[in-house]
């Protein structure tokens, strides 16, 4: 499977859980990786762990000075991209009347605005690659469930932005899909106020396989959207 090899990509999140297990999987597979998260320790211990790795950045998706910051130097150094990642993500459980201001600001951020803000300033360089875009998003961009009206919210939106995103840059040649995993084993599921068995949900290389598969498709063929849920359902 030669479809990675040398290609320029860049996954957000890439410390550990899914992200981490996404720049394993395509680094194996020969791309040239980026990989960024908000504490440079964390990165640097998981990149060491990567083949593949081209660029360590720390910086917060939610921010614009560093979502600038990391564009100018991946200009710089690669001129293009050919994959963004934008997998970054926080979770909050909590029932409505207890979800704080800085809860719902958070997550509306992190898992929302930071696509807006990293769309926006990876756009140039993907399509002069004629690149791909890839939002993991989450069940809950389709489903709503109890305890989790921040999140859900966020991810919503997020599906939404996705879809206007597909529509517009397809004249350019970018393939945007969307991965809308369930329940998988990360440290997100720790937010839960219920017992959860690891080994009964989703893991994180499960969800690389599908990134991969969705990368590897010929430029005539987008995958759209994949829902991945652990086999016994929901929690
Ligand atoms: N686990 C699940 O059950 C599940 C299900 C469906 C969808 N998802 C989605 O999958 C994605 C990955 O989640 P995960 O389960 O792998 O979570 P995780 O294990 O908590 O990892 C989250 C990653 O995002 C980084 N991050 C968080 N806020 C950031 C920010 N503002 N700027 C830059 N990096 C940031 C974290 O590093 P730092 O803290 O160092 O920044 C870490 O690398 C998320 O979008 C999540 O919503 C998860």
């Amino acid at each position: 499977m030669d479809e990675l090899r040398g290609k320029v990509v860049l996954v957000t999140g890439a410390s550990r859980g899914m992200g981490l297990a996404i720049t394993r999987t395509l680094g194996s597979a020969g791309a040239r990786l980026i990989v960024v998260s908000r504490h440079l320790q964390d990165l640097r211990r998981a990149a060491a762990r990567v083949p593949g790795v081209e660029m360590t950045f720390p910086a917060d998706v939610t921010r614009p000075r560093d979502v600038a910051r990391l564009f100018v130097a991946v200009r710089r150094r690669f001129r293009g991209l050919d994959v963004l990642v934008n997998n970054a993500g926080v979770f909050t459980y909590k029932p409505f009347p207890r979800t704080t201001e800085a809860d719902w600001r958070r997550n509306i951020e992190t898992n929302l605005t930071s696509l807006f803000l990293m769309t926006r300033a990876a756009l140039p360089l993907l399509a002069r690659r004629h690149g791909h875009l890839v939002n993991i998003l989450s069940i809950s961009s389709r489903e709503a469930f109890a305890n989790c009206s921040a999140y859900t919210a966020s991810k919503f939106g997020a599906l939404g932005l996705t879809r206007v995103l597909r529509e517009e840059l397809r004249p350019l040649g970018v393939r945007v899909t969307a991965i809308l995993p369930g329940s998988t084993n990360t440290r997100l599921k720790d937010a839960f106020d219920f017992p959860v068995r690891g080994s009964d949900l989703i893991q994180p290389e499960d969800v690389a396989a599908v990134v991969l598969g969705a990368l590897t498709r010929p430029p005539r063929t987008m995958v759209e959207e994949i829902i991945l849920m652990p086999s016994r359902g929901k929690l």
